[in-house]
């Protein structure tokens, strides 16, 4: 018999990200407090925006593009991930949040395979947990959170390399890339981006690990 208990937050079936409701009655991945303060500092930046354009890509549940259209008033946010059913989790938290439909598009999708248009920002929380340190995660996590949301190949950068090599194709003018990684992936990372970028920076979350970055077209 399983005697790993359910994560309390789908026990409880929804959980607050930055304020903002988020329902996990399908199981998506829990959002993370990690998360949270990058896309707080995110949210200054598209705040400061006109009208920004989002794209919440790996959206999971959405907390992400949920949180920023809930906290911005004219904000447009796209919405990416490639498993029905959190699809279906984008549209119930949109729905239970008040967000009106032409402030957005839920778009099923293999990274960038079928998004179409350009943005100024682009947050993406991709799955990073390398397969050879998966022991390392939490058995509770292991056991009930999707392996979708979290593993991404040997080295955990199989979908951070698809999505880096990409993104900057997607951005408008003065676009910014907001991207969530694990500290131990930092060097391997500046590798990959090279000189793809205009501007580069890695930032740590508030437990002083490097854990996100900042991209400028
Ligand atoms: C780490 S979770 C992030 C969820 C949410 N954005 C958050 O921060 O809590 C990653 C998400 O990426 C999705 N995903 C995995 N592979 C993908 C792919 N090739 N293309 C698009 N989405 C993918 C998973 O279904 C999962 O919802």
């Amino acid at each position: 018999m399983d005697n790993i208990d359910l994560p309390e937050d789908y026990k409880v079936g929804f959980k607050y990200f930055m304020g903002t409701k988020i329902d996990l009655s399908k199981k998506p991945l829990i959002p993370r407090e990690e998360t949270e303060y990058w896309v707080s500092s995110a949210l200054k930046e598209i705040k400061a925006r006109k009208n920004p354009r989002c794209l919440d890509l790996f959206s999971g549940s959405g907390c992400i593009g949920v949180a920023i259209l809930k906290k911005t008033e004219e904000s447009f946010c796209d919405f990416g991930d490639k498993e029905n059913s959190f699809l279906e989790q984008i549209k119930i938290n949109l729905e239970i949040n008040g967000i009106l439909k032409e402030r957005y598009d839920i778009v099923k999708t293999d990274i960038f395979s079928n998004i179409k248009k350009k943005y100024d920002f682009i947050l993406a929380n991709p799955p990073y947990v390398a397969l050879s340190r998966i022991g390392e995660v939490r058995e509770d996590v292991r056991r009930h959170e999707p392996s979708v949301a979290l593993l991404g190949g040997e080295d955990g950068l199989d979908l951070i390399r698809g999505f880096l090599l990409k993104a900057r194709e997607f951005l408008k003018e003065k676009g910014v890339v907001f991207m969530e990684f694990d500290e131990e992936q930092k060097k391997e990372i500046e590798r990959i981006l090279e000189k793809n970028y205009s501007k580069t920076d890695f930032f740590k979350d508030q437990f002083n690990k490097y854990r996100f970055l900042r991209l400028e077209k």
